[in-house]
């Protein structure tokens, strides 16, 4: 894709250009792997809008770990866990669709949704807003959202189906309260998976020393 797409996020119009979409592809070349080429352009330019909003260089700047106070993978980025988790949620729905002819699922969503599931956490994540929250719970909540929360409201700006905000939005704990598509529940196992597997592993650090990279933007 060329040109330049704006995105306005954090009350700043964010002009997401090709060197941009270059860098989100090159930590998670998985969205090549989306068919649809309009909906491929759309992630690359969501997650290209995040990064920047928060002041992040890159989706790696962000502690990786499942949320803000838990503990970090001891190797491996935050774009590692979401491309890890996506690789798994295919290999589930082709496994179940290998066997099982009435196993029908659509894989660019799956996709998609997948790679886009933690993507709110440009503001859970963020230091500032912690920094922030910390100053006066009382005032802004601690958080003041989840990353689910914030992860809606950045894909419907960058015009992604309402099937890949669902699985952003509730692929949590905060899913408990709806009914999960196929795609959505596909997903929930495939992170929940990830973070057990990761703790059961040994891949978790023992203590929380991560500290944030210094914002470039
Ligand atoms: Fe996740």
């Amino acid at each position: 894709m060329t040109g330049t797409t704006v995105l306005r996020l954090r009350d700043r119009d964010i002009a997401v250009d090709d060197t941009m979409r270059a860098a989100i592809l090159d930590e998670m070349p998985e969205i090549a792997w989306i068919g649809d080429a309009a909906l491929r352009a759309k992630v690359l330019d969501a997650w290209a809008a995040a990064v920047a909003s928060a002041g992040f260089a890159r989706i790696g700047d962000m502690k990786p770990s499942g949320n803000y106070d838990g503990l970090p993978l001891r190797h491996g980025t935050q774009a590692d866990h979401i491309r890890s988790v996506a690789r798994m949620a295919l290999k589930i729905a082709e496994e179940m669709d290998t066997l099982f002819p009435d196993f029908v699922y659509d894989r660019d969503l799956l996709i998609a949704g997948a790679l886009c599931h933690d993507i709110g956490k440009v503001w859970e994540f963020d230091p500032d807003n912690i920094a922030r929250w910390k100053a006066n719970p009382r005032k802004s909540g601690y958080p003041s959202m989840r990353h689910p929360g914030y992860g809606i409201h950045i894909c419907l700006t960058a015009g992604l189906p309402e099937e890949v905000a669902h699985m952003a939005a509730a692929h949590s704990a905060e899913g408990e309260l709806l009914t999960r598509s196929l795609e959505n529940t596909i997903l929930r196992w495939a992170d929940h998976t990830f973070w057990m597997v990761a703790e059961a592993g040994a891949m978790l650090a023992e203590t929380d020393d991560w500290t944030a990279p210094n914002k470039t933007a």
